[in-house]
């Protein structure tokens, strides 16, 4: 993944551009043909023990041993998001922290996990689409409101607004609001092997479902805690730690040590 490792600081300018320009910047070509297929295999591999239902494994500790594991730890890219950071928010991150996900949507149980609009707890995140559905007319488009608010200076405003935002009425509403045309989010076809960045924070954001025959499976990485420290930040992620370990335990899944959605 030698296109993510040591990104230059000129273009790590151009990418926070797209990001506040486009809502979203494309590093094409970013995983190399053998790279890719090292992910599939490790996917395919996790898949099999969960019976072609949805999984999601939070943390290096749960995705130990795994290329995504490598890439997190890997300092050309830690160096890459720091580079971002400082394009985009004109400062140094808080914490160097990058908190890997791996999400593998399939199944009855994954159609539940779909449209979850959400903030993620990180101001960037990248994702690297592994498995993409390439039948079908659901194949789980990312969905975006890009940059739809700005760093909240207070950790309470940020709790208080994704509690309003982040429950099962008012997702419904957002895809009723979708589905009528009031609201028009971009919708991101992705393509294994090209690496997509957005403000993670800031961009409300879901997948679209797919067909439940098919797999929709990306690596997430996320990167600078705007709130990071905060005692109730630290709650929160025990509470979603909770949460994500129940899912994945209704699931067959394992859930890791911790979330970066909070
Ligand atoms: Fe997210």
């Amino acid at each position: 993944m030698s296109l993510l490792l040591d990104v230059d600081p000129s273009l790590a300018r151009r990418l926070a551009k797209d990001m506040d320009e486009r809502g979203h910047a494309v590093i094409e070509g970013a995983v190399s043909a053998e790279e890719l297929q090292r992910l599939r295999d490790y996917v395919d591999a996790q898949a099999q023990r969960h019976d072609k239902q949805y999984f999601a494994y939070h943390g290096l500790d749960a995705l130990a041993g795994s290329p995504l594991a490598e890439l997190a730890q890997a300092a050309g890219f830690e160096r890459t998001l720091a580079r971002l950071h400082q394009a985009g928010a004109g400062e140094a991150a808080a914490s160097s922290r990058i908190f890997p996900v791996l999400r593998c949507v399939q199944g009855g149980s994954g159609r539940k996990e779909s449209n979850a609009f959400h903030y993620d707890a990180t101001l960037i995140t990248l994702l690297l689409p592994i498995h993409i559905p390439t039948q079908g007319e659901q194949r789980g488009d990312l969905v975006l409101f890009p940059n739809s608010r700005r760093v909240r200076s207070n950790v309470v405003l940020n709790v208080i607004e994704k509690a309003l935002l982040q429950n099962r009425v008012a997702r419904k509403l957002l895809c009723l609001a979708i589905e009528r045309g009031w609201l028009k989010p971009q919708l991101l076809p992705m393509v294994p092997g090209n690496a997509y960045l957005f403000w993670g924070y800031r961009s409300l954001h879901a997948n679209q479902p797919c067909a439940v025959d098919a797999r929709r499976a990306t690596a997430l990485f996320h990167y600078a805690d705007p709130h990071a420290g905060s005692g109730l930040t630290r709650w929160i992620l025990r509470l979603n730690q909770r949460r994500a370990r129940r899912a994945s335990e209704r699931a067959g899944g394992r859930a890791g040590s911790n979330t970066a959605h909070t």
